[in-house]
């Protein structure tokens, strides 16, 4: 019996399993606005099999953008953009949608990683107030389900495994014995339909 796939509930809200998707800034948007990349990553999410996911960090302002390419929340244009991104990952699954609203205080006004990171200077913006984030990373699903079967988490938010694989969570309900939620359109993608199976799979 898993308890990393067992339900969880927090307050009104039903969660399926503990498996969250931890906010992770894209730095794709084009304006604050949600576009193309977006749908994409975060539809692939949703059909994953973790319970929730965060959608990454949200400025509720243009200076608290961390880059030119954050999501932002402070005009009619962004605030469509997400409708948009919404709708489309309830046409997809149920899983829980949340967002991250920030203000990038310290961390704001730089450029995208793969341009270096770099403050953008008399380019940018002015800086506001100090933040900071906690790290630590779980990839393998018996650490996930160590934390919650101890009771050191309710749940657990995967960040960078779930960039590696957006199928993390159904892969970790195989490896703990559990039948992963396929979509139904993938359901022929379940190992447990394949030939010979049970010898790449063993206890599944
Ligand atoms: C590409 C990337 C973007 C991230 N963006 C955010 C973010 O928008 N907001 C946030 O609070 N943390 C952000 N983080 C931190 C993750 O949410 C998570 O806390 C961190 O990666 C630790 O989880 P992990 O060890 O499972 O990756 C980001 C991490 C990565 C790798």
């Amino acid at each position: 019996m898993s308890v990393l796939f067992s339900p969880l509930e927090i307050g009104k809200l039903h969660f399926d399993n503990r498996i969250f998707v931890a906010p992770m800034c894209q730095y794709s948007a084009s304006g604050g606005v949600p576009g193309s990349w977006h749908l994409q990553h975060y539809g692939a999410l949703a059909v994953g099999g973790a319970a929730a996911m965060t959608i990454e960090a949200t400025a509720v302002s243009a200076e608290g953008r961390i880059t030119e390419g954050c999501l932002g929340l402070y005009d009619d244009e962004q605030e469509c953009g997400l409708a948009a991104l919404v709708q489309h990952l309830r046409r997809l699954s149920s899983i829980r949608v949340g967002i991250q609203l920030t203000h990038a205080g310290r961390k704001g006004s730089c450029q995208a990683p793969w341009d270096g990171g770099g403050g953008l200077g008399p380019g940018g913006w002015p800086l506001l107030a100090p933040s900071a984030i906690a790290f630590g990373l779980i990839h393998q699903p018996q650490l996930a389900e160590h934390a919650v079967a101890h009771g050191r988490a309710d749940c657990v938010a995967i960040g960078r495994a779930m960039l590696f694989d957006p199928r993390w969570a159904l892969k970790a309900a195989m490896s703990l014995g559990v039948q992963p939620a396929f979509p139904r359109q993938y359901g022929l993608g379940s190992p447990r339909s394949w030939p010979g199976a049970a010898a790449a799979f063993p206890g599944y």
